[in-house]
């Protein structure tokens, strides 16, 4: 399959351009597109064999569920069967955006999008090329990140293309995404609501509106449908060895200067994935090791500004990755507001190597 790169601005989208991805969807093909968290890799949602081919693009398993996606909150009952009160106040509240709330589906979700949950998520993008695809459409789009299976969402379309070119039909560009980490997953089928993922809406935002959403912490396996996102053991891993180091700044930088120090004497690549606060602080003793090339060092924002924090952070480890260092050390931003989300993206990618120190 020939993949197809279509621009368009992402302020004003070209209604030529949305029409024809969005003829492309109601005929059964793949369309990629920009959301305000990541790109997603969308298909009619309503089409079985549509939505079997987004699992093959990604080499995704069928036991992980995709997020649905509609234009306006309107089109909640076309795959809702129950949508209670605090739901939709909190959708209410904060659609368009990067919110995803779990509701009990309706049967004409196909068990394939939800895998086999009698539940379906559901998300209204704010984008605007994401919304006016949607309405195009005219139809549900069920939309993972367009990332190959346990790779870091894109936030770009140099992502997508490095993960799906040619697989995929038609790619629409509309630059870098705004929040660059995903929605958060809010489930409604159990009392009191869940938070299940961590994203682009804080706990905090959204405890203003329903105060009694708890998060908690996860787990899963790779053999039942997954009742909570991103939990198979490689989500978001890199090549390298990512190891995540937690706790007061001026520890974890020793530590990590000491542990940087220790690889590099084994002959080993070290990678440093952190805010330019904590590089800083690194910079004297990294200083010989960086200009000796066995260190790369790749910034995500700073720990003042969590919003340039989101949005860096798949950037800066996809290209670290592409360098090719053996190990990445890595610090996060604390867990207030987006810090949260950031935290469990890296806490994935270390696959339990989270060195509290
Ligand atoms: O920001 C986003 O949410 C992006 C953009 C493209 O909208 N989408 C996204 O989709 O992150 P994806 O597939 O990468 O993550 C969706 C997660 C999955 O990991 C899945 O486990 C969870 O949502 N999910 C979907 N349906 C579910 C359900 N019925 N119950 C529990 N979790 C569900
Ligand atoms: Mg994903």
């Amino acid at each position: 399959m020939t993949t197809r790169v279509l621009s368009v601005d992402p302020d004003h989208p070209d209604p030529a351009v949305i029409a024809e991805a969005a003829e492309a969807l109601r005929a059964g093909k793949l369309v990629a597109f920009p959301t305000e968290t990541v790109y997603g890799l969308g298909a009619n949602a309503l089409d079985p064999a549509a939505v079997a081919r987004i699992f093959e693009a990604k080499g995704r398993p069928a036991t992980d569920p995709l997020i649905v996606h509609l234009a306006h909150i309107g089109q909640l009952s076309l795959c809702a069967s129950h949508v209670p009160p605090a739901a939709r106040k909190l959708a209410l509240a904060f659609w368009a955006g990067p919110l995803t709330i779990i509701l009990p589906k309706k049967l004409t979700v196909p068990d394939s999008v939800t895998a086999g949950l009698p539940s379906v998520a559901l998300r209204v993008p704010s984008h605007r090329v994401a919304r006016a695809l949607l309405e195009m459409a005219g139809v549900p789009v069920a939309a993972p990140s367009a990332n190959r299976f346990s790779r870091p969402s894109p936030t770009t379309v140099a992502h997508v293309l490095a993960d799906l070119a040619g697989r995929v039909d038609i790619v629409l560009d509309g630059g870098p995404t705004d929040i660059g980490l995903e929605s958060t997953i809010v489930d409604f089928t159990v009392d009191p609501p869940v938070m299940r993922r961590p994203g682009g809406l804080t706990l905090e935002q959204i405890r203003t509106v329903v105060p009694e959403v708890v998060a908690v912490a996860q787990q899963g396996s790779e053999h039942v449908a997954q009742v909570a996102p991103g939990q198979l053991t490689r989500h978001y891993a890199p090549q390298a060895e990512l190891t995540l180091y937690e706790g007061a700044v001026d520890r974890v930088v020793h530590r990590l200067a000491a542990d940087t120090r220790t690889l590099t004497a084994q002959g080993a690549r070290v990678g440093i994935l952190a805010p330019e606060d904590d590089l800083l602080a690194l910079a004297p003793d990294l200083a010989g090791l960086a200009s000796a090339g066995r260190v790369e060092v790749r910034p995500y924002g700073s720990r003042s500004d969590p919003a340039r924090a989101a949005r860096e952070l798949f950037a800066a480890l996809r290209a670290l990755d592409a360098t090719g260092v053996t190990h990445i050390l890595a610090t996060s931003i604390g867990t207030d507001g987006l810090g949260l989300a950031v935290q469990d993206r890296l806490s994935r990618a270390a696959e339990g190597r989270v060195r509290r120190v």
